[in-house]
């Protein structure tokens, strides 16, 4: 076959959605390229290949040609395939957590290995902790770390469909993850538990909560499957024992604290006199999420004013507003 038949062939294939073929086609040009002692091409072909596989299998990858569920009642989509592309050490977290994560990370990648004993890596893990301390952000690492396309599914969009439709709703997300690799995440999993007390929803929602956990259970894909939420005590211990792992989001302390200062802040230039172990000080209690919040406010101050680097009135003054404005948040709340 000459080149330009093989890549005719490699357009058919995939016109015809024939991913055997289309592998076996890009397989035989990458081969073409080594026989030419292409060895770069031929590497960075097979890395686009399998790129978002991130396993040793890389047909894993065209198993899955499900359409996207939806909702048939209204028609939207029940989840969104997400893509991203950070590093590990964007997240600053504590020790703990951080080996917490990475072992989940190396567990799936050695999968096949530990299967060879029988033994599973951890697919199921729950992330529970206080709002903006990266448990969303986490899951959208490890897609990164590994390659793997992030399957993002809002539990209160499957629930506050027509009820008597959920059940169908997370029948159809199942089949689609259990048809694929993937790195899923059940994120807003609270919805969950906050229901449990209003009486009128009540039935209705124990039933999904027990269909949901009986799908967890006959779960048998090559994902790894997250469930987030920031109200861990109102899931009960039926929840809690369907997970491999469960992990805990700390606030962080004054060292971390000073170290997400110092990452917001970098893309401007900053005065010498800033003092990031005075910000950290005064930011007690804060998140991560409220600390980059704080970075952008402060670095927008400057900008604004075309100065050309931050200075600490900046960052003190952005440090001041956001609490005042907690403090107003707070307040309303307690009124209402
Ligand atoms: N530990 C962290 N290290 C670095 N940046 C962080 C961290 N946590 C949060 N951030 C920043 O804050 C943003 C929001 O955090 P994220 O969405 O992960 O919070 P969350 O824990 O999922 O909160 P929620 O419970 O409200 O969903 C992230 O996209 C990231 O930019
Ligand atoms: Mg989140």
């Amino acid at each position: 076959m000459t080149t330009s038949e093989l890549i005719k062939q490699l357009f058919l294939s995939f016109n015809n959605k024939d991913n055997e073929a289309f592998l076996q086609v890009a397989r035989e040009y990458i081969d073409r390229e080594e026989r030419k002692k292409h060895t770069i091409v031929a590497r960075e072909l097979e890395k686009a290949l399998y790129q978002t596989t991130g396993v040793s299998n890389g047909q894993k990858r065209f198993k899955q040609n499900l359409p996207i569920p939806r909702d048939t009642e209204k028609g939207f989509p029940l989840l969104e395939i997400q893509h991203y592309e950070y590093d590990f050490d964007s997240l600053v977290l504590s020790e703990e957590t951080k080996t917490h994560l990475e072992r989940i990370i190396r567990e799936f990648k050695d999968a096949d290995i530990l299967a060879t004993y029988n033994l599973n890596y951890k697919k199921k893990i729950l992330l529970c902790g206080k709002p903006g301390t990266g448990k969303t952000f986490s899951v959208q690492i490890v897609s990164s770390v590994l390659q793997i396309p992030l399957v993002y599914i809002r539990f209160d969009a499957i629930i506050s469909s027509y009820l008597g439709e959920t059940a169908g709703n997370l029948r159809k997300v199942f089949d689609f993850i259990e048809n694929g690799t993937w790195i899923v995440l059940f994120d807003e999993f609270d919805i969950i538990g906050k229901n449990r007390d209003d009486s009128h929803e009540h039935g209705e929602i124990k039933r999904v909560v027990n269909n949901f956990l009986q799908m967890l259970d006959n779960f048998k894909g090559d994902s790894i499957l997250f469930a987030a939420t920031n109200h861990q005590n109102m899931l009960d211990s039926a929840i809690w024992r369907r997970f491999d792992a469960v992990i805990d989001y700390e606030l962080p302390d004054e060292a971390a604290r000073k170290q997400l200062f110092e990452r917001y802040l970098q893309p401007l230039k900053r005065d010498k006199k800033i003092n990031f172990s005075k910000a950290a000080k005064d930011s007690k209690e804060l998140s991560p999420a409220d600390i980059e919040m704080i970075a952008v406010e402060a670095m927008k101050s400057a900008i604004i004013d075309a100065r050309n680097s931050l200075s600490m009135n900046d960052l003190d003054a952005a440090i001041e507003q956001f609490i005042h404005r907690e403090k107003v948040k707070k307040h309303e709340l307690r009124k209402e």
